[in-house]
């Protein structure tokens, strides 16, 4: 029995899928450094702790480099890392005063970024200046504002920081991925319970997220693990934190948690876990770093190694769908592009 050429080409043809799925859109979300360009923020430079009065630190951010410094009166201030001399990084200098002095020939910057003294007595060119970034110092944290002026402030968490026990950490390792990333697990709801297996009391509160222009925030009732009850308020602004404060049991918590942006590409997570100062305050923190390292934890692998998208969503994400419309065309800037690179 002889088999037609046609009969053999079709043993041999490779196969085709019934349906082939279409292609995955590429990322509509412009990257961290797309254009030259990054998301207008707060973002976490280092632990307050890092910085003692006196000293100087050197941080990459951004696509370059800043330094972090504490004049003697204890204020921090954080600048463009390269002197305009000849570009030495100012980290390697010294505090002298409240001023900022290059190791390479001594020329001194000021907390305006002004060069107010060269070594030798050269009056200071009126061209050698620093970039000065809008900085603040909140909850053990050094912050900076990717921008000329802050577009929004950092959260109120109902508490004077005088009455809160604190725990300030820094993740031992950065993640790979853009802070948005991270801040994007908040309005992720499917996530706190796949991930964090938070178990809401309610419906998913799609309809009941307060958005603004630079952020949204949404209350969860919900049962922690280890049936813990919880009544929070979560929320965002921007792309570079997000918190929650509210009731753990019987007692009143918040958290903060920030992402740094080292380099395109990358974060490196920082954040407080506070309680309210009183009896119980060292347990009750205690208790708030176990779960705030167990619940970096769960997500740390994800956010490690995740290629994120705006991909193939459900009306189960209709709040991160939204959040991450807000990624996309949130305000980007790079004013201090001439300074730290
Ligand atoms: S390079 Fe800084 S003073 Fe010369
Ligand atoms: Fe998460």
């Amino acid at each position: 029995m002889h088999t037609t050429l046609s009969e053999r080409d079709a043993a041999v043809a490779p196969r085709q899928p019934a349906a082939r799925p279409a292609a995955p859109r590429r990322s509509p979300i412009p990257a961290e450094g797309e254009d030259g360009l990054f998301r207008q923020s707060w973002y976490p430079l280092c632990l307050s702790s890092e910085v003692a009065a006196g000293q100087v630190l050197g941080c990459d951010f951004l696509d370059g480099r800043v330094v972090v410094f504490r004049g003697d009166d204890g204020v921090a201030h954080v600048t463009s890392a390269y002197c305009p001399h000849l570009g030495a990084d100012l980290s390697v200098g010294r505090v002298v005063g409240k001023r900022l002095q290059c190791a390479f020939h001594h020329w001194e910057y000021d907390a305006s970024g002004a060069c107010v003294q060269t070594g030798v007595g050269d009056p200071p060119p009126p061209a050698a200046c620093l970039f000065v970034f809008p900085s603040q110092e909140r909850w053990g944290i050094v912050w900076a504002f990717n921008g000329e002026t802050p577009l929004f402030e950092l959260p109120d968490l109902g508490h004077r920081e005088d009455e809160l026990e604190i725990w300030s950490y820094k993740y031992p390792r950065p993640f790979h991925s853009d802070p948005w990333v991270f801040a994007a697990n908040t309005p992720d709801m499917q996530h706190l319970k796949a991930v964090h297996r938070v178990k809401f009391e309610h419906d998913d509160p799609h309809d009941a997220v307060i958005w603004d222009r630079w952020g949204l925030k949404f209350n969860i009732k919900a049962m922690h693990q280890g049936g813990v009850p919880i009544d929070w308020d979560v929320g965002l602004r921007g792309t570079g934190f997000f918190w929650r404060a509210g009731s753990y049991g019987e007692f009143w918590c918040a958290a903060i948690t920030g992402f740094g942006l080292p380099r395109p590409g990358m974060h490196q997570v920082f954040g407080a876990a506070m309680v309210l100062k009183g009896e119980h305050s060292k347990e009750r923190l205690a208790q708030m770093r176990k779960i705030t390292e167990r619940t970096i934890g769960e997500d740390a692998d994800i956010l490690d190694t995740i290629h994120y998208r705006q991909g193939t969503l459900t009306a189960a994400d209709r709040t991160l769908a939204r959040y991450l419309t807000m990624v996309r065309e949130f305000p980007r800037a790079h004013p201090s592009a001439p300074f730290i690179r």
